[in-house]
């Protein structure tokens, strides 16, 4: 266990996980289980960086833990844990937020996106989450971190802040390499299918949740926007069609171009019928144990106290080896 590579990933519980989640992420931190040493993380602290009902967020918290291992996540194999429950997340977060140009914070679309929305009295925290998330990454010598394409930039900043710390005061972090699937990293908003699919789209007809139900599926496949075309292709100028392609052909193993041909002259009725029942099919494992799960309490719990347990041992290591290289006094205590 100790010479495999570092892998250290997260979700924010700021909302019940999608497809996009799934297919961009979750997925493949299952595939990558068996090769790595995996921290997964249910990242609370970032989620309070747009505001969050305190009952709803402890709820979502734990459905996220349960949806991870209803995914295929072993908890025995992995470390799962939530992020406030190792404050060396915070600890390591400051420091980094000191070594971090303004410049590079308000570059990231991430924030341009998000705080275009939020408009006036924008939080600090909105701001330097990437240095947040650049010392999730560090604190564990992650040597590979498996997201969707929209966490592209911030990892180059997560990159970035371990070279500038290495350089300043001596090698201590690995620079992680982004794990980004060929085909999933960006699964598409079922309504404006130009955009990303997100679990806090007011619309909720353009997401597919992985905790809703078949018909809920069902019925917003059918509502999904597609085009005037009217003919089933894999193209840019048929995003919407494009996007159920995409989940058709990762759910049932076939190429895109056989799906393709096999829908030739038909329209869109039945396709959007096949497609919804391939998600349906490649979902109902992961929601019967999702409900499963959610019904033993007591087992999460395990899970999480476990994981924190491992995860504070591995990260005070490093935050302790920081401090020093920055110039603090060790503390006499423990
Ligand atoms: P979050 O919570 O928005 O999303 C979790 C993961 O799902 C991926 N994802 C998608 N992939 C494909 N298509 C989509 N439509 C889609 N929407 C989301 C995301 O890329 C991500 O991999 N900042 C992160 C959480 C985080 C983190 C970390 C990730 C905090 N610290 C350290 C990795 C390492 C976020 O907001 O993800």
């Amino acid at each position: 266990m100790e010479s495999k590579k570092v892998i250290f990933s997260g979700t924010q519980p700021s909302g019940k996980l999608t497809l996009g989640n799934y297919l961009g992420a979750l997925k493949n931190w299952v595939d990558l289980q068996d090769d790595y040493n995996c921290y997964y993380c249910i990242v609370d602290l970032h989620a309070i960086t747009v505001p969050q009902e305190p009952k709803d967020l402890r709820a979502r918290t734990l459905e996220v833990l349960a949806q991870y291992i209803a995914s295929g996540i072993d908890p025995e194999k992995n470390t799962l844990f939530i992020q406030s429950h190792v404050t060396a997340h915070a600890e390591l977060a400051w420091v980094l937020n000191c070594l971090t140009y303004m410049g590079e914070l308000n570059r990231m679309t991430q924030y341009k996106e998000k705080s275009s929305k939020v408009g006036a009295n924008l939080n600090a925290g909105l701001f330097t989450y990437p240095s947040l998330m650049a010392a999730d990454i560090l604190l564990y010598g992650s040597d590979l971190v498996p997201v969707g394409e929209d966490q592209k930039q911030h990892l180059e900043l997560a990159r970035d802040l371990a070279a500038r710390f290495n350089t300043k005061y001596s090698e201590t972090f690995k620079v992680p390499e982004p794990y980004i699937p060929k085909v999933g990293a960006r699964i598409m908003s079922l309504q404006e299918p130009t955009k990303k699919m997100s679990k806090s789209d007011d619309n909720k007809n353009a997401f597919i949740l992985l905790s809703e139900t078949a018909d809920e599926t069902r019925s917003k496949v059918r509502k999904a926007v597609t085009d005037s075309i009217g003919e089933v292709n894999y193209s840019d100028d048929q995003p919407g069609i494009k996007n159920l392609l995409t989940m058709y052909s990762i759910f049932t193993g076939e190429s895109i171009e056989s799906i393709v041909d096999r829908y030739k002259g038909e329209g869109y009725g039945k396709f959007k019928e096949d497609t919804a029942e391939a998600i349906i099919e490649g979902l109902r494992p992961l929601r019967e144990k999702y409900n499963y799960l959610m019904s033993n309490k007591d087992y999460l719990e395990n899970i999480y106290t476990d994981g924190a347990k491992k995860a504070e041992y591995a990260a005070r290591k490093m935050l302790r080896k920081v401090y020093k290289k920055v110039g603090f006094i060790p503390r006499k205590f423990d």
